[in-house]
Formats: structure tokens, sequence, C-alpha cells
């Protein structure tokens, strides 16, 4: 697809085992697919908004909107990136990278999965190293926090990994049962400090208005 309307499908990120890009059909088609495969034990919900708890076919269904949904509803005040993260080139999972105000906040948040087949293997951590250094590197952020279960060792791994601080905890009602984050909140200078993932971007000078700066 030639991405002069939409200029993010010309955006590519790249880590030294990954390539993380906004998925035409195709691709977004084989990330539906990596989450209709499963993604976390279904005894343990990693998630706020409890989406994951669904059919195979719905839980494929949903990720195919939320991207296309991304797209849809996206403006330079309030926006969500959400990338198909590719290994061997082969779709593994998403990150997403969301802001509201961030032209005034410089502040963003990440969110991730990966299909339970790719998990455990560093490409968690690969992945947000990636979204940060876009965050701070290409965009001028100077926060880009994430919130994790308690429960969630992968998640906070990743955080403990890439230096965040933490940012006190957070009480929320998934499916009726009150469930507590972890709140991180690394800066500019600590994402520096740790950071030990080489990271490329390419195409983002056409984007920048889409996210408002
Ligand atoms: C969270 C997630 C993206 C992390 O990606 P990952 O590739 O599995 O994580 P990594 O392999 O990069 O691991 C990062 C660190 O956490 C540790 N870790 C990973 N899984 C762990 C587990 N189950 N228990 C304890 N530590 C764990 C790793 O050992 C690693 O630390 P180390 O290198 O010092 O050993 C992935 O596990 C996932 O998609 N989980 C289900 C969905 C989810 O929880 N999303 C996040 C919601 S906040």
């Amino acid at each position: 697809m030639e991405p002069t309307v939409w200029p993010l499908y010309g955006l590519r990120i790249t880590t030294p085992r990954l390539e993380l890009r906004l998925p035409d059909l195709d691709l977004l088609s084989e990330l539906a697919e990596a989450a209709a495969g499963g993604i976390h034990d279904e005894a343990r919900m990693p998630f706020s908004v409890p989406w994951s708890d669904a059919s195979p076919e719905e839980r494929g269904r949903a990720t195919f909107q939320h991207v296309l949904g991304t797209v849809a509803n996206r403006n330079a005040r309030a926006w969500t990136l959400s990338l198909a993260v590719l290994h061997g080139g082969q779709v593994v999972g998403r990150q997403d990278l969301s802001a509201d105000e961030f032209a005034v906040t410089r502040e963003a948040e990440t969110g991730s999965w990966l299909g339970l087949a790719h998990q455990g293997q560093g490409i968690g951590t690969e992945m947000r190293a990636a979204v940060l250094h876009l965050a701070f590197e290409g965009l001028g952020a100077h926060w880009v926090t994430s919130a994790a279960m308690t429960d969630n060792p992968a998640s906070l791994g990743v955080s403990r990994k890439l230096g965040h601080r933490p940012d006190g905890l957070a009480v929320v009602s998934v499916g009726g049962e009150a469930r507590t984050l972890r709140r991180l909140r690394p800066d500019r200078e600590t994402w520096e400090a740790h950071r030990t993932v080489p990271v490329e971007v390419e195409g983002l000078e056409p984007c920048r208005t889409l996210f408002g700066v």
C-alpha cells in the first residue's frame, strides 16, 4: 500500500530481531490469527479491559477492529498507534503507543501482547524498547507510562529491564473483580540510562502532524 494518504503505513521501527509497522489488511489478518491462537492463561486476565476473555474467533475480530479503529478514530489530540510486531517475517503480537494531548503533556502510554508461543524470549522487551525510542527520540516525549497487574511478572519484568520508575498503584474493576495495577513512569533520563536495544525509525517525518507534533 502506498502510504501517501495515511503516512503511518510507511512508518517502520526496527530492532535487531523485529520490525514494527502499522499492519495492512493482510498483516492485520495474521495479527488477528495470532490473537485467536491465545495470549494468556484463561485464569489470569492481564488487561484492565478484559477484551481477550472471548472465543478465539471473537478475539481475532476484536483485534482486527481495534487496529482499524485506531486509524478511523485517530486525531492529532488523541491517538493510538497500534503496531504489528514481526519476527522473522511472522506476525507475533501487537505493540501500542497512545496519548491524549501529547503536544501539551509530552506523555504517552504503552500497551502490548504477544501470542503465547512467542513469549519469554525477550521479544516483549525488544518491542517496548522500539516504541520507547519512537516516543522519546522521535517525538520528544518527556514520559512514557505503562501499567501492569501486580501478578503479571512478564510485563513487570520488561519494565524492570527498561528501568521504569514506580509510579504508584491503582485499583481497577476487571469483570467485577478488584485488581491492582502497578503504574510505571520512565522519564527520558531513565530511558537513556537503560538503553540496550538498538532501534531505527524510518518514515516518521510525514507522520508528525498525525502525532500532533
Ligand atoms: C507481557 C509480555 C508482552 C512480555 O513479553 P515477553 O517477551 O514474554 O517478555 P520478555 O521475554 O522480554 O521478559 C522480560 C523479563 O521478564 C521476565 N519474565 C518473563 N516472563 C516471566 C514470568 N512468567 N515470570 C517471571 N519473570 C518473567 C524475563 O525473564 C525477563 O527478564 P530477564 O531477561 O531478566 O530474565 C508477554 O509476556 C505477553 O504478551 N503476555 C500476555 C499479555 C500481557 O500480559 N500483556 C501486557 C499487559 S500489561
